[in-house]
């Protein structure tokens, strides 16, 4: 289930992005757990060109735990008219490695081929071997750029084009 982040929730985020602060390695970007979780909600931190209604932050729930089971960012429209692009996802870690995740994503997928988008996209450390597993075994099979921010820095961008979702 997906709530949308607003300010009421930003303790609770603030405590979410504190407990999990140790793997979110390339967003956090120095920044504090409420810094981070301060920027989550607010989007300002959203890719140039990107207006704040093309930038989505949801809250995760998972039935029957009332608290936050995960976040999940999303940009429309970023870097193609045609491209949604995943900024952030994070479960709890009690939460890991129980399907939660790719359920997630095959949310996200059937809703971007449903509305007609070309690909969905995200961007990891390449040095995160269980998260590029992850990512290759949803059919992010293409790599679209490399990004250096800085020296030993280093995002992948992945695609999903789409093609498996479609039936293509
Ligand atoms: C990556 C993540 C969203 C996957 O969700 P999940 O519900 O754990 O994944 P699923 O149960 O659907 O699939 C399991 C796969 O997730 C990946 N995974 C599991 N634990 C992970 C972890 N701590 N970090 C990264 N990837 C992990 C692995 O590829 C795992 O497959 P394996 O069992 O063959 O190693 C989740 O593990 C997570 O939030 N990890 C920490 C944050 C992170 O590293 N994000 C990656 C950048 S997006």
């Amino acid at each position: 289930m997906r709530e949308r982040a607003s300010v009421a929730r930003l303790p609770e985020i603030a405590r979410f992005v504190d407990a999990n602060y140790p793997t979110l390695l390339s967003f956090r970007q120095g920044r504090s757990a409420a810094e981070l979780a301060r920027d989550f909600i607010s989007n300002d931190d959203r890719p140039p060109g990107i207006e704040p209604e093309q930038a989505h932050s949801w809250l995760l729930r998972v039935d029957p735990d009332p608290g936050i089971a995960g976040l999940l960012q999303l940009y429309e429209g970023h870097p193609t008219p045609a491209s949604w692009y995943l900024g952030l996802l994070v479960l709890d870690g009690g939460l890991r490695s129980q399907g939660w995740g790719a359920r997630i994503v095959r949310e996200v997928l059937d809703e971007a081929a449903g509305r007609g988008l070309a690909d969905l996209r995200v961007a990891i450390d390449p040095l995160n071997i269980a998260a590029l597993r992850f990512w290759h075994r949803l059919g992010f099979a293409r790599i679209a750029k490399v990004v250096t921010r800085e020296p030993g820095y280093t995002l992948l961008e992945l695609v999903n084009d789409l093609d498996c979702v479609r039936g293509a």
